[in-house]
This record gives structure tokens, sequence and C-alpha cells, in this order.
């Protein structure tokens, strides 16, 4: 299978499948426990229907919306994820340049894998970075400055990571961060001596947001679950939330907020978006899905704050959905990390602009001449 045939994001995914050793694609495709929330934050989408209204009289559509203080070309945006480059060297400049050509947000997580400032000077496009708070407290003020020295436009605090989820795939394959040799990873890195070799050959591998205060993780190879069990804060709190919101001044999400009053909580407090997340069924197995939970937050607190549909988007289709139930927009992970890793910026532009043309022709099919006509009663519940 070659880039040119990958039409969905399953098609991305076996290519990244054949690419990546076992350990770093079970790491992006791995969810905590029995993986129930890992799908059903997909196939929650197929319990909705579209009504399309016909007969519209439109040639072409505006997809754009704002969030986070910036238009977007198109309503759905890439969120932060970590340890990019050991999916494609390029790692999170890969995703710069689609924002950039695509006119819509990357974000780029702490536990990046390109440096805060690389990335402001290189994109002019809408970026968002995420904060995961440290126990060294110092650490999360220098990553404030940081950003604002680099003009990203948002923060996002992520707020379901206090102990690592059990994904129990990581604990099989093996993986590490920095990668090691094991004697269960071994086999896996030799079957694959492209990617091995290009990881060898290239500059080392470093976690720069972080690096300079932390060495796990960049010097010290660790597990990604002994990274956030032993450096994350367990007891952030809203107060915490409130004065970093304070600090930081501009536009500011709160990644991972569940239910229905946390969504009045972040309001209360001043945030400008939440994002409904999961983390992509990596964190709380059994945990709702964000898009069966959208309709009673959108009733609590719809038009007070943005509302970002985060987890289980593969297809334009999804998208329009999550608007039509009153998202401001949709954010995902998978649906450019497999693409990342199967063809680097090539295959994330690729994935993003099939899913924009899914949205661009999902609205003209749905009679919708901008995001604003996408309404609650386009939508049918299916009875069980
Ligand atoms: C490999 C991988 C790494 C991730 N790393 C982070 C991270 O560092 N910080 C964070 O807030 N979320 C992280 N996430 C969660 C994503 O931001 C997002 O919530 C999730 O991918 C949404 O689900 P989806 O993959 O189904 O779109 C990660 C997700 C994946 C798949």
């Amino acid at each position: 299978m070659r880039l040119q045939q990958c039409y969905k994001t399953d098609d991305f995914r076996r290519l990244a499948k054949k690419r990546l050793p076992a350990p770093i694609f079970h790491y992006i495709d791995g969810g905590a426990d029995d993986e129930v929330t890992l799908g059903r934050n997909t196939s929650a989408f197929d319990d909705v229907d579209l009504v399309p209204n016909v007969l519209a009289g439109i040639d072409s559509v505006d997809m754009s919306v704002e969030v986070l203080g910036r238009k977007l070309d198109m309503p759905l945006f890439m969120s932060p994820t970590a340890m990019q480059r050991l999916f494609h060297h390029e790692g999170e400049t890969a995703l710069a340049r689609t924002a950039d050509k695509l006119g819509t947000m990357f974000g780029v997580s702490t536990l990046g894998t390109r440096s805060i400032e690389e990335l402001g000077a290189m994109s002019a496009a809408p970026k968002l970075f995420q904060i995961y708070v440290h126990n060294d407290p110092g650490l999360t003020t220098s990553m404030i400055e940081r950003c604002r020295e680099a003009k990203f436009d948002a923060l996002a605090l992520t707020v379901d990571t206090i102990v690592a989820g059990n994904r129990e795939r990581d604990y099989l394959t093996g993986m590490t961060t920095p990668p090691k040799l094991t004697p269960r990873s071994l086999l896996s890195f030799m079957t694959h001596p492209n990617w091995t070799l290009n990881y060898l050959a290239r500059e080392k591998f470093d976690l720069p947001n972080i690096s300079a205060s932390v060495d796990a993780g960049s010097k010290v190879p660790v597990s990604v679950m002994e990274y956030l069990n032993k450096e994350l804060k367990r007891t952030i709190s809203w107060d915490d939330a409130a004065n970093m919101i304070a600090e930081w001044g501009g536009p500011f999400a709160i990644k991972g907020v569940m239910s229905v009053d946390d969504a009045r909580r972040a309001v209360d407090i001043g945030a400008s978006a939440i994002m409904i997340s999961n983390h992509g069924g990596r964190q709380l197995d059994g945990s709702r899905s964000p898009i069966d939970q959208l309709p009673a937050i959108v009733d609590a607190v719809g038009g007070d704050i943005e509302i970002i549909v985060d987890g289980g988007i593969r297809r334009g289709t999804h998208v329009l959905k999550a608007l039509a139930m009153g998202a401001t927009a949709c954010s995902g992970g998978r649906l450019y990390l497999y693409a990342l890793a199967a063809a680097g910026s090539q295959g994330v532009r690729r994935a993003m602009s099939l899913l924009q043309s899914e949205i661009e022709r999902g609205m003209l099919l749905m009679g919708c001449k901008s995001i604003a006509d996408l309404r609650r009663n386009m939508l049918a519940v299916r009875k069980k």
C-alpha cells in the first residue's frame, strides 16, 4: 500500500503499522485497559444520523470557525500529542507545515520533540501549546514565558492525566522513550531497519520543552506511564488552573473536561474553551465518549465558552455531527498521527486535506452554506 492509496484514517493506520516497530505503533494505536472507551469514541458517532435539507441553492461553503482567538479555515484542528519524532523524523514540523497550508491550528505537547522556539519561528499558523503540570513548579512558568516569546496563540491545560492510564500494550511491547533495546523490543526494531537506521542517523532524540529540567524521557529511558506517574503533579486543582489563566492572560483551554459541572467551573474561572476529551481512550477506560457527552454540555454552557470535541473523529461527517450538536470545533490525534508515521508532512497534509474535503462535501450535501447553518434539528438519534 502506498500513500496515494490512502483515503481514510484506517488506510493511513495500515501503512503506519507496516513502517513502525511494534512498540511505537502500539503506543499510538493503543488505549487504556480493555480499550472500550477507545472504540466507543468513534462508534458513538454512528448512533446519530444526519438529516440533510436539499435544494438549498448553494455552490460553495464557508467552513471557517473562530477558535481561541484565531480564525480557522476548517473546523477541525490537530490535537497536541507527545513523542512525534519517534513516529517520523520531521515530528511537529510536519503539523506546522500542514497547518500553514490548510489554515488550521496545531497543538504542541509539553512532551513535544521540537522546541517551542523552533515551531514559533517556522509557522504563522494558529498554535496551541499543551501544558502538563510537573512537580517542578518553575517548569510551568518557564513554558508559559517561552510560549509568550514565541507568539503561541493559546494554551491548553490537560487535566485528565494526573496518573497514567493503564496502557497494557506498552507493557507488552516494552515501549520506552527514548526507545531502548530490550529482549521484547529488539526483534521489532531489527525487522524495521528503515525506521531504526533513520532514527539512529538523525539528530539525537530530545524533549526540548522540558529536558533542561527533567532527564527522564530524553536522557534516561522510561515508559511513558512511568514518566507521567513520576513527574506530573497529581494535586492540580481549579485554583491552579485559574492562576495559570491569569499568568498567561490570553486564550486558554481546559483539555479533558467531561462532566457538566466541570464545564460550568471552567466558565466560572474564565477559561476561553473546554476540550471535551478522554485523551483518546488512553486514560480512564469506561469513560463516556466526547460526542455522547456533548449535548448535555452544550445545553449547560453553550454560548458561554467555546466547546471543542476531541477524540474519535475519523471522518468529515463526524465533525458535521458534532458541530450540528453545538460544538464550536473538533480536534483529533490519531487522525493525523498514523499519516505522520506513514509519510511525514506529505502524509499529514494528505490526511487533513481529505478530511477537509469530506467536511466541505458533507456541508454541500447537508444544504449548509456556513457552520452556523448546521443545527441540532438536522440530527436524529437512533433508538436503541
Ligand atoms: C500517541 C498519542 C500521544 C498523545 N499525547 C498527548 C499529550 O502529550 N498531551 C495531551 O494532552 N494529549 C495527548 N494525547 C491525546 C490527544 O491530544 C487527543 O486527546 C486524542 O488523540 C484524541 O483522540 P483521537 O486520537 O481519537 O483523535 C495523545 C494521543 C495519542 C494518540
